[in-house]
């Protein structure tokens, strides 16, 4: 399939995407987010890629949903079109480990995108915000909810009111990054982690991210409960069987990923 609004790199197991309109400071429209749905559901199918990683470039993650494409919208218009709905979603639809690395800024749109993703990996240059309330609007793809799940409600009520940016360091104090990288070495830094995570059974790290994706959606003890089940599937694999054979006999385990 040909992209014109993102780029893609294979460094097998891993994919790299690049989001790609440097131009507006890589503005998420349609086209860009149709084209990301769609590449996700394609690297998902492939059995040579075992984790994900999406990029800006060193200004930008991206600078929000794009505003020229939403000036011309109006409610019954992005209703029937149900404006940032699938397209958007389908990030936390993908199954496989995805690591949003933010180089610049990660505002509005963009910041919903990489928190979108599992885990976030943040150049010494990032910057966060929603500051959709300066446009008259709120954010619309989740920032409200999972800023306020990642970060608390006063910092989540200061960004979202206020439409500051916070910098890495303050992202990171925060609990929305994992970890702060040089600008220089993000790309290599967020591909040696997910080279790290790769090297894992793809069955184990795909029950990982469900049981931990269920404790934003359940209560503490539905959670336990899910995780539980998880747990108790995780013993039918193969490669669960491969795992605590390989540690017994005291070698590598040879996964199948199945
Ligand atoms: N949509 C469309 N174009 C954008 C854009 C966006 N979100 N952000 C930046 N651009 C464009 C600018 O219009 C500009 O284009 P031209 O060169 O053609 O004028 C180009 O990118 C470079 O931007 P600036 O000249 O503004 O660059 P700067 O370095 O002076 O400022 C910035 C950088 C502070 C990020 C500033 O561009 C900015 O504030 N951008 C908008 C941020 C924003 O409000 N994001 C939220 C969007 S709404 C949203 O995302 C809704 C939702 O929840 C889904």
């Amino acid at each position: 399939m040909t992209y014109n609004n993102i780029l893609l790199e294979r460094h097998d197991p891993v994919a790299l995407i690049r989001l790609n309109r440097p131009k507006v400071l890589n503005a998420l429209n349609s086209a860009l987010m149709s084209e990301l749905s769609d590449l996700l559901k394609e690297l998902e199918q492939d059995d040579e890629v075992r984790a994900i990683v999406i990029t800006g470039n060193e200004k930008a993650f991206a600078a929000g949903a794009d505003i020229s494409e939403m000036q011309a919208l109006d409610f019954s218009r992005a209703y029937r079109e149900q404006f940032i709905s699938s397209n958007w979603e389908q990030v936390t639809r993908c199954r496989k480990p995805v690591i949003a690395a933010v180089a610049g800024v990660a505002l509005g749109g963009g910041c919903e995108l990489a928190m979108m993703c599992d885990v976030i990996i943040a150049a010494d240059s990032a910057r966060f915000g929603q500051p959709e309330v300066k446009l008259g609007i709120l954010p619309g793809a989740g920032g409200t909810q999972r800023l306020t799940r990642a970060i608390g409600k006063a910092k989540a009520m200061d960004l979202c009111l206020t439409g500051r940016m916070m910098d890495a360091e303050e992202a990171e104090r925060s609990g929305l990054v994992c970890r702060i990288v040089p600008a220089a070495t993000l790309v290599d830094d967020a591909i040696a982690m997910a080279g790290e995570i790769a090297q894992n059974s793809l069955m184990a790290t795909m029950f990982n991210k469900e049981a931990v994706n269920q404790a934003f959606e359940t209560s503490l003890g539905t959670g336990v409960d899910y995780e539980r089940r998880l747990f108790w599937a995780s013993l039918d694999t193969e490669d669960r069987k491969e795992g605590m054979a390989a540690f017994l006999e005291k070698r590598s385990p040879r996964w199948k990923h199945r």
